[in-house]
């Protein structure tokens, strides 16, 4: 066998090479998982709310509740708006009031589609943005 030399590698280099591909899945499996994943419930801080905000929170729990919680801290139905995907500078008030005038398709998460929720009407909408950015603001989300 003269004249072959195979360059090989050291049995623990493979180990540490298998190691650290190990730890970079992992890393990013951890990091994956805040978004998209179904079931991502937050824990929220309800501040005292601004009268506006109480009122979008009577509307917000007659008809964005069952989805998003109660304080919009997210269900098995729907994502949690207090997070940082929804803050001001990622998902403006005009983009709340498009998701309830015409609905949302699915594109961050894997819940489904969001139904347009016509009968909150503007109003009621803009009650609830100061809602949302009010409890936003108490969770550090802004
Ligand atoms: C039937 C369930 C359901 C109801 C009811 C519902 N939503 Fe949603 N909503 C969703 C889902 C699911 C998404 C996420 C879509 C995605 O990004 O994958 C969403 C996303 C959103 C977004 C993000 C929009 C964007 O541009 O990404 C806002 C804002 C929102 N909802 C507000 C509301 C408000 C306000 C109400 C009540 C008036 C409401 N939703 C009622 C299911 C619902």
């Amino acid at each position: 066998m003269a004249g072959r030399k195979k360059t090989r590698i050291s049995p623990e280099l493979q180990w540490i090479t298998l190691g650290g591909l190990v730890i970079l899945i992992f890393g990013w499996w951890v990091w994956a998982s805040q978004f998209g994943s179904p079931d991502h419930v937050v824990s929220v801080t309800m501040p005292v709310l601004s009268d506006q905000a109480r009122q979008g929170r009577e509307v917000f729990e007659s008809n964005c509740a069952q989805c998003h919680g109660p304080e919009a801290g997210g269900t098995p139905q729907g994502p949690p708006l207090i997070h940082k995907i929804y803050e001001p500078n990622h998902h403006a008030d005009a983009a709340f009031l498009l998701a309830v005038q015409r609905g949302v398709r699915q594109h961050h998460w894997s819940f489904g589609n969001m139904p347009p929720q016509p009968q909150v009407g503007r109003a009621g909408a803009t009650a609830i943005i100061s809602y949302i950015r009010e409890v936003q603001r108490a969770n550090g989300v802004y």
